[in-house]
């Protein structure tokens, strides 16, 4: 069974969601040459903290901090030090999450440390491209396939291809609930969309090929073929009106918009 939220929860996980995007807002701006992935982690667990709220991934099956800080050719679930100090050229994938009231949010981007090249600039806006194509599927009727779909045409339009190991998943009283949502697979398959499904889309998207392996800490994911990879994600609801990201700006953007058709 995929859960299914109420109106007045779905506020709740829009509170939420605005705090996590203001809290990453701040540590995307501390991520600058020189600057340590613990110093970002310390940040982001003192800003959640501070709004009351919960770290969603410490603790979570043993992982040790606030922030997943993923570099270069590392996918997802790169572990926060003080030894890895950020470089002009680098990419960063800043994955964050938290629990407030009982619901969780969760997000990430992937931001460039001072000047990259412009093929790699370009990779990372069709990445996050990759993450809009499926946020825009997010309709009532609509299928899961039609996501995944969307999001993996975007990404291989370019050349680029989309992690299979690693998808997206419902959120909300759990930080992972059912469905699981791959970034590939064929349109017009899996279940309806029903108004109150929240999902947490999350392409993960390689220049190089798909596949992927674990470091020996047993956390980080890193590209098999040593490419660069890039990460974004929203929690997003699905509502009569379509799909409302609720992982924007608290005072910017969200104010329960949906996207226009
Ligand atoms: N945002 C990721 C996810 O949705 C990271 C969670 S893994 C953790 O699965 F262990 F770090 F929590
Ligand atoms: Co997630």
């Amino acid at each position: 069974m995929i859960p299914l939220k109420s109106q007045h929860e779905i506020e709740i996980m829009q509170v939420n969601g605005g705090i996590l995007s203001d809290v990453l807002e701040g540590v995307k701006l501390l991520a600058k040459p020189g600057a340590s992935t613990l110093e970002l982690d310390q940040f982001a667990e003192d800003g959640i903290r501070r709004a009351g709220a919960v770290p969603a991934f410490k603790g979570y099956r043993g992982y040790k901090a606030t922030l997943c800080c993923s570099i270069n050719s590392e996918v997802v679930h790169g572990i926060p030090s003080s030894k890895r100090k950020l470089l002009e050229g680098d990419i960063i994938s800043l994955d964050i999450g938290l629990k407030k009231d009982g619901l969780f949010a969760d997000m990430a981007v992937t931001i460039p440390i001072g000047q990259v090249k412009s093929e790699v600039r370009n990779f990372l806006d069709v990445a996050e491209q990759s993450l809009w194509a499926g946020i825009r599927q997010v309709v009532p009727g609509n299928r899961l396939g039609d996501i995944s779909n969307a999001v993996q045409r975007q990404a291989e339009r370019h050349g680029y291809s989309v992690v299979r190991d690693y998808v997206g998943h419902g959120v909300g009283r759990q930080l992972h609930e059912e469905p699981v949502l791959p970034n590939f697979g064929p349109a017009k398959t899996g279940p309806r969309l029903e108004v109150g499904m929240v999902l947490a889309i999350e392409p993960m998207v390689n220049m190089g090929g798909y596949a992927v392996r674990v470091l020996d800490d047993g956390w980080t994911v890193v590209t098999v073929d040593g490419s660069l990879s890039a990460h974004f994600e929203h929690s997003v609801a699905v509502t009569e009106r379509g799909p409302m990201v609720l992982t924007n700006r608290s005072e910017v953007t969200n104010k329960g918009d949906v996207l226009p058709a």
